[in-house]
């Protein structure tokens, strides 16, 4: 009886410790798997969070119910985070060097406990942490937060089969590039980052490459993605790598309503916003309008939009005549043109952040205006809300391929020359994608019910991320990996 009781209150002998690259969009899909993680295998494992200093201590990370615990690793900026940096090369330089000395200090510090971390799953953002794990004996997870076709592009890019600095200019766009188990693509589907030849984004084309160079020595590589919505590009991928796709890591409210995974209480916090939800009763605000009528508009937490761009978005969306409510970071304001708010009282809601998902899988929500970020793209196909692409940079250009051409659950606006989608074009494509009177909407609007459907197939029990997180918990257990 008494050795009985002993046991059933023993500590987890597994202790996976998971570290997110500190920006939003890392975070929240990783901090999402976390709580999956911890919740697939209750009682099996304990999980913990590292992020670092500045992130913890200025960004609530409310982790209710507890089943993530949060510790903390050092990017040398513990006061501003990346915004104290000069430039995104400094920050880099000094997070791979502090982050990694930190990490040992973080995993050594638990390792006279009586739960010593057993795994470290990475975002592959920083390489050097798989040499940490690998140095104190750790398994090793990689974790990749975006597609498996932006990845594998990286991968062609660092073998070296893919000239890097091609201007698009040059190439007009026209030229087609084939690669394995991607459709045929343009030079401006591919990432930005691979054509803005000495801007200030060439450290994180650095780290989009870098993530390569000791990946083979990773257990196994988890994707946030499914099998269905990338199958070919999987497939090539999995004859380089021990390749797991697990996603959408949305908290299962959104995904299956049936689901007994993570609680209700713990889903209903999205569990980590860089910026506050504006004040606005922005619900209230949907409520009160008709069933698929709005058009919601964000560009996520990191581009910063041209004035140029701003000012044909607005009036693009003030001439289209649509209910619309448009997120506008705080920091780009300044940059809506006086006479708007004024022009679109009756129609238009501007706002400084929201509940993306909550205002996703509003009735109201007709549209989905977006840059394209890997997280909003996986947020709107689960919810089977259609987009109109606005890629601004980064892996933003292939995901709006995908939309647009592979997935056919919205369209590409078309920028000009210079790189600036003019307002008639805005205003044509939301009213193609939000009413959907035309064949192609019609079709559009259609594919998005069937996405969706397939999406949140994956994640239910027996669906393909499903089996392969059942899969991958099982390989942990065993110590396979
Ligand atoms: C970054 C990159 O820019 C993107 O290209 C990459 O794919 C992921 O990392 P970000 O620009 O922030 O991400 O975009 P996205 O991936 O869409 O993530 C934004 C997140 O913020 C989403 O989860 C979205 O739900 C959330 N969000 C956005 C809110 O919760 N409220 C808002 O008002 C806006």
């Amino acid at each position: 009886m008494e050795s009985e009781k002993k046991e059933r209150v023993a500590p987890p002998p597994h202790h996976v410790l998971v570290l997110p690259f500190p920006v939003q969009g890392h975070i929240n899909p990783m901090l999402q798997f976390a709580k999956r993680l911890a919740s697939t295998a209750s009682g099996i494992f304990r999980v913990t969070l590292a992020t670092t200093v500045f992130f913890s201590e200025t960004v609530q990370v409310k982790l209710t119910g507890g089943s993530v615990r949060l510790d903390t690793i050092s990017d040398g900026y513990d006061r501003g985070g990346f915004m104290e940096a000069a430039t995104p090369e400094a920050y880099h330089r000094r997070l791979d060097e502090v982050g990694s000395r930190t990490l040992v200090k973080l995993i050594e510090r638990h390792k006279g406990s009586d739960r010593p971390f057993t795994c470290l799953i990475y975002d592959t953002s920083m390489h050097w942490a798989l040499d940490v794990a690998a140095g104190l004996g750790l398994t090793g997870v990689a974790f990749y937060t975006q597609s498996c076709a932006a990845f594998a592009i990286y991968y062609y890019a660092y073998q070296g089969r893919l000239r890097l600095a091609v201007e698009p200019s040059e190439e007009g766009g026209r030229r087609t590039l084939s690669f394995p188990g991607l459709p045929p693509l343009s030079v401006s589907d591919l990432p930005s980052l691979l054509f803005e030849e000495g801007s200030s984004y060439e450290p994180v084309l650095s780290l989009k490459t870098k993530q390569f160079s000791n990946l083979d020595k990773a257990d196994s590589v988890l994707f946030n993605t499914t099998q269905e919505l990338e199958s070919e590009v999987v497939s090539v991928l999995k004859g380089f790598w021990p390749v797991k796709t697990i996603g959408p890591t949305l908290p299962f409210m959104y995904l299956d309503e049936t689901s007994s995974g993570t609680s209700r209480e713990e889903d209903k916090d999205y569990g980590y916003n860089y910026y506050k939800p504006s004040s606005t009763n922005y619900i209230a605000w949907l409520d009160s309008k008709p069933e698929g009528s709005v058009a919601y508009v964000s560009f996520g937490s990191i581009a910063a939009t041209s004035e140029r761009q701003m000012a044909e978005l607005a009036w693009g969306l003030r001439d289209s005549g649509v209910y619309f409510i448009w997120v506008v970071r705080a920091s780009e304001q300044q940059k809506l043109p006086k006479e708007f708010a004024a022009e679109t009282e009756e129609r238009g809601l501007v706002v400084t952040w929201c509940n993306q998902l909550q205002v996703l899988a509003h009735g109201a929500t007709g549209c989905f205006v977006t840059h394209c970020g890997w997280n909003s793209v996986l947020e709107a196909l689960s919810l089977g809300v259609p987009m109109v692409g606005v890629p601004q940079w980064t892996d933003q250009p292939t995901n709006a391929k995908y939309v647009e051409d592979v997935w056919g659950v919205g369209v590409r606006a078309k920028a000009d020359q210079e790189g600036v989608v003019r307002r008639e074009e805005m205003e044509t494509c939301v009213r193609q994608v939000l009413e959907g009177t035309s064949r192609r909407g019609e079709e559009i609007r259609s594919n998005a019910r069937k996405w969706r459907e397939m999406v949140k197939g994956a994640v239910r029990e027996g669906g393909s991320s499903d089996k392969n997180m059942q899969e991958f918990v099982g390989e942990l257990v065993n110590s396979d990996l």
